[in-house]
């Protein structure tokens, strides 16, 4: 059996000015800058990743990730932010196509497809994100929908580009809403994630690529969504914003 290093991000979204998110990540430093079970991820918004990543020099096992980026590498594309310029302030990881960028920035597969070559070329590693609505839930279509998403966006990728690319499963029924798919649903979902990259891209890519479960992710729900065998890590949202929370999930679901 192929062993897959948890990985637990936390997405900020638009939260926190920059005073407030020194004063987060100096708790999590405190709280788990040594913790070595699982690979952790710190995303915050845009205006305070300079800071964020100062203070996360000395600390190896936090890394830095973004919420977004554009896919050209520069140019008259007024309020973006490039892969390149990510990179410069020592990003390591991407968050690409989040529902909420899919549903009110009208980002598509294809859209997915060009920034997750454009961040893999500037060596960013992609968390690839995709889900069913609740209508596509409730219409039992949520196979097909992660099927057109996933070929899609990831599109023309190999071994070479899966092995620095994770997915996560949104399900956007559970995305801020306090719902959480249960680890039964995620976990059927998550294994047809795995069958799907085996089907059309490898095999080989499909056992060791990592997928996060992401919707309402907490400390009371995490340990057994994550022991579920095909769910590698969790995309967090509204929990990471707080150290006791985001610290207390990742304790949960990565101590044995
Ligand atoms: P949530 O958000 O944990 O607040 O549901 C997760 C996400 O959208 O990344």
């Amino acid at each position: 059996m192929i062993n897959r290093k948890k990985i637990i991000a936390g997405n900020w979204k638009m939260n926190k000015t920059q005073g407030e998110a020194l004063a987060l990540v100096e708790d999590l430093i405190r709280d788990i800058g040594k913790f070595d079970e699982a690979e952790i991820v710190l995303c915050p918004p845009f205006t305070s990743l300079s800071a964020v990543s100062e203070l996360l020099s000395p600390v190896p096992n936090i890394k830095l990730g973004a919420q977004n980026m554009h896919e050209a590498a520069s140019g008259a594309y007024t309020g973006e932010i490039s892969a390149g310029m990510l990179k410069a302030l020592y990003v390591r990881y991407v968050i690409i196509g989040h529902s909420e960028r899919r549903q009110y920035f009208h980002e598509d597969d294809a859209t997915v497809n060009r920034k997750t070559k454009a961040a893999l070329a500037a060596e960013l590693r992609p968390i690839v994100c995709v889900g069913e609505t609740l209508p596509e839930r409730e219409a039992d279509k949520w196979k097909s929908v992660l099927e057109t998403q996933l070929t899609g966006g990831l599109a023309g990728f190999g071994d070479k580009e899966l092995a620095d690319i994770i997915i996560a499963y949104e399900p956007v029924w559970a995305i801020g809403t306090g719902k959480t798919a249960s680890p039964v649903q995620a976990q059927e979902a998550h294994q047809w994630i795995r069958e799907v990259l085996r089907k059309n891209f490898s095999p080989v890519a499909a056992d060791k690529i990592r997928i996060q479960y992401c919707g309402s992710v907490k400390a009371e729900n995490a340990k057994e969504l994550l022991s579920q065998p095909d769910i590698d890590g969790a995309l967090v949202g509204g929990a990471s914003l707080d150290a006791r929370g985001f610290t207390a999930i990742i304790k949960n679901a990565c101590l044995k």
